[in-house]
């Protein structure tokens, strides 16, 4: 199962030197490269004291989205709720923001510090419904990951 394999390299990479920012972005380069599904993947943190998101490190089509405001989208949506939101199917959900007409489908998960919800991965795919709950545990392994460093 690619997910075991792709745990000890998060680990290995969540513990190097380097700055937040480049670890954070190495997380998205593996994920990207490994699981073929994964075709955006990237970081939004809350910015500052706004209830709005800020993008952070990703991979994948550059997007217009570097803001999002809380409750609007996928994205803040997670940002209020604090719970993994999966869209199968990106073309029925109604508060959903458009990056790329490819993307079929897409998963959130919040990273939690100290019991607050600071921000979430946001991973979409070209691919229609294929996200399963092991995507979820990896995802959540993921932002556990993250939350330590950012701690
Ligand atoms: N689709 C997201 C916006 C961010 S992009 O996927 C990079 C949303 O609806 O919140």
């Amino acid at each position: 199962m690619i997910f075991e394999q792709l745990k000890p390299q998060v680990e290995a990479i969540t513990s190097k030197k380097s700055s937040v920012d480049e670890r954070l972005f190495e997380i998205c380069q593996l994920l990207e490269k490994h699981i073929h599904y994964y075709n955006w993947v990237g970081f939004y943190f809350r910015n500052r004291n706004k209830e709005e998101l800020k993008l952070g490190p990703y991979v994948g089509t550059p997007t217009d989205h570097t803001i999002i405001p809380f409750g609007k989208g996928i994205c803040g949506q997670v940002a209020v709720s604090n719970q993994n939101f999966v869209v199968p199917d990106v073309s029925v959900q109604d508060n959903y923001i458009a990056c790329s007409m490819t993307v079929k489908a897409e998963i959130v998960i919040p990273i939690f510090v100290n019991g607050k919800n600071i921000g979430q991965i946001d991973i979409d795919s070209n691919t229609p419904d294929p996200f399963t709950e092991a995507d979820e545990r990896f995802l959540e392994f993921v932002t556990q990951k993250v939350s330590e460093i950012l701690q």
